[in-house]
This record gives structure tokens, sequence and C-alpha cells, in this order.
């Protein structure tokens, strides 16, 4: 009798553990609408760790390597490939000069972006920016993804779209290497497409990139400075200098705009390296004295 009960209290578990694994594999096969609707189930691998509104982690599609030093001086060739992919799919929407009066956007509201005004960019005209928006669209304003396009079909395209407007800020060694790094371009096919900015600047900082060696020397020269009244005010608003540092070396909207400068350290501060609420302890003549002391530092260091 006893022998008994012990088999069946045996084959009870093992059926319990087959019923869970088919309930599992008839879950993650569902479309995924219906895995949402079943709720409670942790399906739809949200990952914790990425904070909201960071990319999520996408496996890699099959994309040549892509060498993104060219895109520091572009070919005319280049533009031009640019500019036949910008008739092809942007016009409709963002005009022929880019002044974002294309037929199809008559009636959205918002309207496309006007490439010829650098005010009121929702992600901004850095090319890091340009690069994120063309990768995830903004589609609840009517901007698409276009990640159908090649990483270089996509680049190409935002050579055109700079030689609209001379006032596009400068693109850097250090934005196309985060470009790089973030979504696996000089890799191509082998790794994952893309990986959240939180793991990527984690990543730049921990493995020698060459961004890495110039925010560090940056680092250093900002916290040898104990003169500048930037220097000094900087370093009192932010709780990691080389994350800081690397958050403006990879979005240089802030360069000619001061305004820019105050969303970036106002956009999930203590996550990059500022303090919270660091620019409001600061007067407007304070964060002047900041971006000036930035401003000369980024550029004798040539980032
Ligand atoms: C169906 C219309 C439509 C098409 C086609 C379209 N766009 Fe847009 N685009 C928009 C709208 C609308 C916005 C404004 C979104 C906003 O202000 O947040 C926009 C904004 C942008 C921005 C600026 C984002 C920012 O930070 O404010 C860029 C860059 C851009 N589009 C690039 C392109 C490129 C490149 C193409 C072609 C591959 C393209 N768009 C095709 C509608 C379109």
């Amino acid at each position: 009798m006893k022998d008994y009960l012990k088999y069946f209290s045996v084959t009870y578990i093992v059926f319990i553990i087959i019923l869970i694994i088919m309930g599992d594999i008839f879950v993650s096969d569902l479309p995924e609408g219906a895995k949402e609707r079943i709720g409670g189930l942790p399906v739809a691998a949200k990952d914790t760790t990425v904070p909201q509104g960071d990319l999520p982690i996408v496996k890699g599609t099959l994309s040549p390597p892509v060498d993104v030093k060219k895109y520091l001086g572009p070919t005319q060739d280049l533009i031009d490939k640019g500019k036949i992919l910008f008739t092809t799919n942007c016009v409709s929407c963002h005009g022929n000069e880019g002044k974002g009066d294309g037929v199809a956007g008559v009636n959205l509201n918002p309207k496309p972006r006007n490439f010829q005004d650098m005010n009121g960019w929702t992600n901004g005209p850095a090319i890091t920016m340009m690069y994120k928006t063309l990768h995830e669209g903004i589609t609840n304003r009517g901007m698409a993804s276009y990640s159908n396009l090649s990483p270089e079909d996509r680049l190409d395209l935002i050579m055109f779209i700079r030689t609209l407007n001379p006032n596009f800020p400068p693109v850097t060694q250090v934005q196309l290497d985060s470009i790089d790094v973030l979504y696996s371009l000089a890799k191509g096919v082998k790794q994952p497409n893309q990986i959240p900015v939180i793991m990527a600047m984690d990543k730049i900082l921990k493995e020698s990139m060459p961004v890495d060696e110039k925010v560090k020397k940056i680092a250093k020269t900002v916290e040898l400075n104990k003169t500048d009244s930037g220097a000094v005010l900087f370093k009192s608003i932010s709780n990691n200098l080389s994350k800081a540092l690397t958050v403006l070396a990879l979005d240089s909207s802030w360069i000619n705009n001061e305004k820019s400068l105050v969303s970036i350290i106002d956009n999930n501060p203590v996550q990059n390296g500022f303090k919270a609420r660091a620019s409001y302890m600061l007067t407007q003549k304070e964060l002047s004295a900041i971006h000036a002391f930035l401003k000369n530092l980024f550029a004798s260091k040539g980032i």
C-alpha cells in the first residue's frame, strides 16, 4: 500500500510538470496580442532592467557590417544615395526641400519635421538622435519607423538631410562609435542588432572603446579643474562624471544650444550621471558658465 502511494505521488508531480511545460509552450506560440490578453504570465519578456522608454533588446537581422568612419566626411556618392532614398521614402511628407510640406503631410498634426528649422525637435537633430528616430519611429506623432531600411541606407539618408541645413550639429567620432555599439553595425549579422541605451553606455564605459578614452581624458580635466566656475558647478551637479560626460558626448545638440543642455541634464538624471533635479539647483548665469566651459572643453578634445 505504501509503495503504491509513493508511485502515485511521483506520477502526480511528473504530470503537473508536464502540464506546466505544455502550457508554457502553448502560450509562447501565441501571437503577441493574445499573450497580452492572458496577462499575469511573464511571457512578454518585459525586461525590468531596461528603463521605460529605452530601446528593448532586439535580435539581429541580416545586415552587412558597416564601417561608420566613412560618415565623418561623407562622399558626394554617399549623399547622392541618401537623396534617392529621401525622394523615394520621405518626400511625400517632408517635401522636396525637407520643409515638412509634402502632400501626404498636409493633414498631419504635428506636421512633418521641417529640416530647415532646428527648433522643437522631438528626438533631436544630432546624428545619434536621427538614427534613433529612423530606427524606432516616433509612432505616436506620425513618424514611422524605418527599421526596414538597412543601417547604411539610414545613415546615407541622414547625410543627405544634413545637407539641407548648415546648422545641424557636427557629426563626431564619439557619436558614430555609439551608434556602432548600440546597433552593432560593425559586427553585422552575428550580434544582436540593438541593445538598450543604458546597456550600451555601460558597455562603452567598461570596454575600452575610443569613446571611453576621450571621455576619460575629459573627465580627468574636469576633475582637476578647481578654478573655472563652469567646471566646479558641473562637478556639483553630477554624481558620476564619466557617465554624465558620455551622455553629453553622445548627444551633441547642446553644443550650440543651452536649452538642449538643460533638457539632457533633466532627462533620467540619476541614470545619466547627474544629480536629481540638477538643473533646478542652478541659476541661468551658472548654467551659461557650465555650457561655456563644456563647449570649450569638448572642442579642445576633438569630440
Ligand atoms: C507619413 C509621413 C511621413 C513620412 C513618409 C516620413 N516622415 Fe519623418 N516625420 C513625420 C512627422 C509627422 C514627423 C514629426 C514627428 C514629431 O514632431 O515628433 C516626422 C519627423 C521626422 C524627423 C524628426 C524627428 C525629431 O526628432 O523631431 C526625422 C529625422 C524624420 N522624420 C525623418 C524621416 C525620414 C528620413 C523619412 C524617410 C525615410 C521620413 N521621415 C518619412 C512624418 C513622416
